[in-house]
């Protein structure tokens, strides 16, 4: 482990200046380190830790750590690395107890502006019943409804739709893009083993401790678009892909076309569970005339239909499956996006 948090800290270092600093000192630490042995073996990574350490910092409202860290309003300092790993030694059962029990998890609502364009695409004008698979907390069930704005490169207008909390903005980084007539979201739902409700507090600081104490703007997305949530709470089914979407399915329907959805999800799915997942996506395209929207690695997931355009890519990807007239499923790379659609890089 030791070495997977020195090299971490050095591949953080400009985007988490503070968790750069905290890894690189846990990795000369023998006693820090062994705190993720109570993490299975797939979940020891340094996040996990972090996390962990975030959370009781969220939680508790005398943490020494909560002066050091801005997402409860302090401030790195001198004192930041000495401070943290007193903690870890301190709450160290506490630690033990949330790394073995939790599992970092994420819902980047910066996503949504990629699903609208990707599904205004697929069924531009049309309405859709928006299926979300690894939905986590459902954020991106809402896509339509956030305050979103897409511009061009050269901070010119290309579409804006939504009026409800947070405001999101993409950049459609080519210059001739078209934005097609908009989809419309009529059925919404979910599917996720370990769905994160709008309505428990704990797991909802769970969420929050996952953001990196120090991407504000991230946090600000998630908290505002938990808000709107709170006031019209998704349906989430708790189910594991590959099993369980056609229950989802149905149960999203009235009567549009069906939209599959997934965003960073199939990247933690075993190779065979993914093929699965694909069939059945496949299957649902062929006979029920479905479309597919996949914002997922050609690297952490090879085994998906990626023509050469995309095949390889360590990026996040957009694929989109439709049938086409003649019958035939179609799978098509629409571009390359930021992991938390920051921007959008047509083909
Ligand atoms: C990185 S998060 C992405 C969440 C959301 N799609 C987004 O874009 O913000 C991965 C999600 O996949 C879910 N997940 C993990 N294994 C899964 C499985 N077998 N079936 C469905 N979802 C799964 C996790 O619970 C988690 O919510």
């Amino acid at each position: 482990m030791d070495v997977e948090f020195a090299m971490f800290a050095r591949e953080i270092m400009r985007r988490s200046p503070l968790y750069a600093d905290l890894c690189a000192a846990i990795a000369d630490t023998s006693d820090v380190l062994a705190l993720l042995d109570a993490a299975d073996v797939a979940h020891r990574r340094p996040v996990q830790l972090l996390a962990a350490l975030h959370y009781q910092v969220l939680s508790d409202p005398a943490h020494p750590l909560r002066s050091q860290y801005p997402s409860t309003g302090g401030q790195p300092g001198p004192d930041l690395v000495p401070a943290a790993l007193a903690a870890c030694r301190d709450d160290a059962d506490a630690l033990r107890h949330l790394i073995a029990h939790r599992n970092v998890q994420t819902n980047e609502v910066g996503r949504s502006p990629l699903i609208m364009i990707g599904l205004s695409h697929l069924s531009p004008g049309e309405p859709v019943d928006l299926v979300d698979l690894g939905t986590s907390a459902g954020l991106n069930l809402y896509a339509d409804r956030y305050r979103t704005t897409c511009v061009d490169p050269d901070g010119n207008t290309l579409a804006t739709w939504g009026g409800t909390d947070p405001s999101l903005s993409c950049v459609i980084r080519s210059a001739g893009f078209q934005m097609p007539q908009l989809v419309t979201i009529r059925g919404r739902r979910g599917l996720d083993p370990d769905p994160i409700r709008s309505d428990d507090h704990d797991t909802l600081r769970w969420l929050d401790a996952c953001i990196w104490p120090d991407q504000s703007e991230r946090r600000d997305r998630v908290r505002a678009a938990i808000a709107t949530a709170q006031s019209a709470p998704p349906a989430i089914d708790t189910a594991h892909l590959p099993g369980g979407i056609d229950a989802t399915i149905s149960a999203a329907h009235t009567g549009a076309r069906t939209a599959l959805v997934t965003s960073w999800v199939l990247a933690y799915l075993a190779p065979e569970d993914r093929i699965a997942t694909i069939e059945t996506f496949t299957r649902a395209i062929a006979d029920d005339d479905a479309v597919a929207l996949l914002l997922e690695s050609p690297q952490e997931c090879p085994d998906l239909p990626w023509p050469d355009s995309a095949s390889g890519s360590r990026r996040t990807e957009m694929l989109a499956g439709r049938r086409t007239p003649s019958g035939h499923v179609a799978w098509e790379h629409l571009g390359t996006a930021h992991p938390h659609g920051i921007w959008f890089l047509p083909l």
